[in-house]
């Protein structure tokens, strides 16, 4: 007897580390955001969001009956921390569903890790074109996304920056170990030269650099009429800063990474009349934009950035194709997941294209008197 209940002791320890008891009953979805770090808003943005997405799910029965747990990863905004986090995701938490990461320069790691070991992985914010294709052109069939990609982006800036504000000449500062703003700044100086007009001034920096009055001293004796930052918030408050304590005087102008409730706090009157490019505005009139900003600030006291608002989006879309997929295999969630058609999130219809890529409007933005104010919706 002693022994027959040993064994099944045994049996069920097995049974328990293996497949787990909350196996049958629970989806696990790893979580890789920056919690801490030089860009926490974006993580806890993205965090409260899909948090809210999946106990929303949950209170309506889950998905096939089954709950949602969500198990967050910190990758503090770095490459290397983003790895390991989605090493362990898979390999110690077994997850099949991978939501993140923020930043380009994580997720294009994680994507690849994703794709190796099986594991579909949804970026809610990483625009650049490489998190979803190698660099042999060919696609991750693993990896999607709930955003635009920057070649769009910079388009989208560079012709603002020549229609509306009519600038001819533009000087473009950028952090070359950070993949976005690298490829961001490209693809507004190829648009901006392409609509005519000329990018006299294109310097690189450091990602710990914090003086950059040397290549600051060059702009102001070239007074360009725009000058392109498209880096995160922190950065470009400091720059900002830096910018207008010389006397430079040029309109400032940047990406979907201006995004964040501190960045009036760092940069302060400096980015006063700043422009730039994002994902959605909460001002939209959209009854689904009303409906979402009101339940977030209702939550957490503010209204959802972008990263939040994409973060419920990119949940959204994987809790439909769990929904909709044949079993709750990784290659059919995946497959329900290529098969969405025009399906509603907050920040629009999304369809994917052969890379996993929505096709979506961009807004810009302006910063005035410590707020985000909505300037134009711009269609692909
Ligand atoms: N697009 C940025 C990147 O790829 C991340 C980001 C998205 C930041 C939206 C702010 C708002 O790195």
């Amino acid at each position: 007897m002693k022994q027959l209940l040993l064994l099944l002791f045994a049996s069920l320890l097995v049974f328990s580390t293996t497949c787990g008891p909350d196996d049958t009953n629970t989806i696990r979805i790893g979580l890789i955001v920056p919690i801490t770090g030089d860009v926490k808003t974006f993580g806890e943005s993205v965090r409260n969001a899909v948090l809210i997405a999946v106990d929303e799910a949950n209170q309506k029965g889950g998905i096939n009956g089954k709950t949602i747990r969500v198990i967050t990863a910190d990758d503090k905004n770095d490459p290397t921390e983003a790895a390991n986090a989605c090493s362990k995701l898979i390999n110690q938490n077994k997850v099949k569903f991978i939501i993140g990461s923020v930043a380009s320069k994580a997720s294009i790691p994680i994507s690849e890790m994703c794709e190796q070991a099986k594991v579909l992985m949804i970026t809610p914010t990483s625009t650049n074109p490489r998190v979803t294709v190698r660099d042999n052109g060919e696609r991750k069939e693993y990896v999607f996304r709930a955003c635009f990609i920057d070649p769009f982006q910079g388009t989208v800036a560079a012709k603002f920056a020549s229609e509306n504000l009519k600038a001819k000449r533009a000087a473009i500062l950028y952090d070359i170990s950070n993949d976005y703003v690298k490829g961001l700044a490209e693809f507004f100086k190829e648009s901006f030269t392409q609509m005519g007009g000329q990018v006299t001034i294109y310097e690189s920096y450091g990602k710990d650099d914090v003086d950059f009055s040397a290549l600051l001293t060059k702009i102001k004796a070239d007074n360009p009429d725009v000058l392109f930052i498209p880096d995160y918030y922190t950065k470009v408050g400091l720059i900002a800063k830096q910018t207008r304590a010389i006397g430079i005087k040029s309109v400032l102008l940047g990406g979907d990474g201006w995004d964040s409730p501190e960045m009036t706090k760092i940069a302060g009157d400096a980015i006063n009349g700043g422009y730039f490019t994002n994902h959605y505005s909460p001002q939209d009139p959209r009854a689904e934009v009303q409906e979402w900003v009101s339940k977030y600030e209702t939550k957490f006291g503010q209204k959802p950035d972008a990263l939040g608002t994409l973060g419920y989006d990119a949940t959204l879309l994987l809790l439909e194709a769990m929904r909709n997929a044949e079993s709750e295999k990784v290659e059919d969630v995946r497959d329900a997941l290529t098969k969405l058609t025009n399906f509603q999130t907050v920040s629009g219809q999304i369809t994917f294209d052969a890379f996993g890529n929505p096709v979506k409007n961009a807004v810009i933005l302006q910063y005035m008197d410590g707020e985000q104010r909505y300037v134009t919706t711009v269609q692909p």
